[in-house]
C-alpha cells in the first residue's frame, strides 16, 4: 500500500481490502449513516466489489444518479439534497464517492454543501479520476455550457484509489485518463512525458507507477497553491480552450472532458509554438503524441465564436481576458497568459478536422 500525505487527508494507492478504509468505517463512522454516491455504471460494475467486501457497509444507503456530464448539474443535486433529507443525513454521517470524476465532483460538491458540510471519501472508478478528479479539493457541477461554475474548494476526509476498479471501464475512457497524466507530463515532468509517450497500448497506463507518479505531481502542486493563486493555474494547461469546447459540444453530441482536454492541449500548445515560444522540435513531439490519440474534430467555421464567447466565461478570466497557460518547454509552463481572439481563432481552426 503506497501512502502519499495529501493536505489534511491521505491518499491511499493499492488493494482497497488491505487499505486503512474498513478500519475508518470502524473508528469513525459506526455511529453514522452512510450514503454511497454511484451513477449506473459504478452501480453496475463497482459497488457489489465495496458491499460484499465491507460488511460495515450494509446498512448503507445507495444514491443512484444519473451518468454523464450532462447530469452534474443543479437539478440533480436538488433531488439528492431531498433524498438526503429524507434519510435524516446529518452533520456527523458520511457520504462515500464512488465513481469517475463527474460522480467525485457532484457527490463532494453534495457532501461540502449540505448542512453546511458532512464527511465525504473518494474511491475512484475512472483512471482520470484515479491521476486527477478526485485529488485535490476541488469539487462541482456546470451551469448550463459553463463548467465547473458552482463549487467549493472542500477536500475529502480519504482517498482511495484501487486500479482494480479499472478492470470494467471501456478502452475509449482510459484515453480521457490518458489525457489528464499528459498534462501532468506536459506541465511538470519531461521523464514522464518519454515514458508515457513509449506505451504500446492503453492498457499499459493501468499501472500504479505511472498512477502515481500523476498523483505526486498533481498532490504536490496543490499542497504549494490549495486554492489555485499561482501555480495551481498550470494544472489547468489544455482546459481554457478545452472547456470552452466541451460546454459547445454538451447540448450537441457530447465529447469527454479527456478528449476535450486533449484537444485543449494541443491548441493551447500550437498557441504558443506561433509565438515562438515553444522551439519547433518539441512542438512536433507533442503534435505526433497528442494528434495520435485525440483525433481533430468537425468544427464549422461559423461555430467558432461561439466557442470563444463560452471561453470568456472561464473562472481563470479576469477583466473579460482569455487567460491560460502558455507551454515554454516540454515540462515547463507559464500561467496567466493572455490568448488573443485572433490566435485563439487560428489554434481551433488548426483542430479543425481537413
Ligand atoms: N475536480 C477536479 O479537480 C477535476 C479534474 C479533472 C476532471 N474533473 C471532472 O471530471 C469529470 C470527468 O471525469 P471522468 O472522465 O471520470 O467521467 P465520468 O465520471 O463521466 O466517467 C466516465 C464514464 O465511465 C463510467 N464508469 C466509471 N467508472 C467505471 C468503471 N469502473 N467501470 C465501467 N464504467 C465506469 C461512468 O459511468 C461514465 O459513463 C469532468 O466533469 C471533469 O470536469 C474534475
Amino acid at each position: 500500500m503506497v501512502k502519499i500525505n495529501a493536505s489534511d487527508y491521505q491518499i491511499e494507492l493499492g488493494n482497497l481490502v488491505q487499505s486503512s478504509f474498513s478500519n475508518l468505517l470502524k473508528e469513525r463512522y459506526s455511529h453514522s449513516k452512510v450514503v454511497i454516491m454511484v451513477d449506473e455504471n459504478t452501480h453496475d460494475n463497482c459497488l457489489e466489489y465495496l458491499l460484499t467486501n465491507f460488511e460495515e457497509l450494509k446498512e448503507a444507503e445507495v444514491m443512484l444518479l444519473p451518468n454523464g456530464e450532462e447530469n452534474k448539474v443543479m437539478e440533480v443535486c436538488f433531488q439528492v439534497f431531498e433524498a438526503l433529507s429524507e434519510y435524516q443525513i446529518g452533520r456527523k454521517d458520511l457520504v462515500i464517492n464512488l465513481g469517475g470524476g463527474v460522480v467525485t465532483d457532484m457527490g463532494g460538491f453534495i457532501a461540502s454543501i449540505f448542512k453546511r458540510g458532512i464527511d465525504f471519501i473518494n474511491i475512484p472508478t475512472t483512471l482520470l479520476s484515479m491521476v486527477d478528479a478526485s485529488i485535490g479539493g476541488k469539487t462541482g457541477i456546470d451551469l448550463g455550457p459553463y463548467k465547473n461554475q458552482l463549487g467549493t474548494f472542500t477536500n475529502p476526509k480519504a482517498l482511495y484509489i484501487d486500479i482494480l476498479f479499472l478492470q470494467t471501464l471501456p478502452a475509449e475512457e482510459l484515453m480521457n485518463g490518458y489525457a489528464e497524466m499528459l498534462k501532468h507530463a506536459l506541465i511538470a515532468d519531461p521523464n514522464y512525458w518519454e515514458e508515457l509517450t513509449s506505451i504500446t497500448t492503453l492498457d499499459d497506463l493501468v499501472d500504479n507507477d505511472l498512477i502515481k507518479t500523476s498523483i505526486d505531481i498533481k498532490n504536490n502542486i496543490v499542497l504549494n497553491d490549495p486554492k489555485e493563486s499561482n501555480d495551481r493555474k498550470k494544472l489547468n494547461f489544455g482546459h481554457t480552450i478545452g472547456h470552452g469546447l466541451e460546454g459547445f459540444f454538451l447540448d450537441k453530441e457530447p465529447i469527454s472532458h479527456g478528449y476535450a482536454v486533449g484537444l485543449g492541449m494541443l491548441a493551447e500548445s500550437y498557441i504558443a509554438y506561433k509565438r515562438t515560444i515553444l522551439q519547433e522540435d518539441k512542438w512536433l513531439d507533442i503534435e505526433r503524441v497528442l494528434t495520435s490519440v485525440f483525433p481533430k474534430i468537425e468544427i464549422k467555421e461559423s461555430e467558432i465564436p461561439e466557442i470563444i464567447e463560452l471561453m470568456k466565461n472561464d473562472k481563470k478570466n479576469f477583466n473579460s481576458e482569455i487567460k491560460g497557460c502558455m507551454l515554454t518547454d516540454i515540462g515547463k509552463c507559464d500561467f496567466d497568459q493572455s490568448y488573443g481572439k485572433k490566435e485563439i481563432e487560428e489554434a481551433i481552426r488548426y483542430l479543425i478536422e481537413s
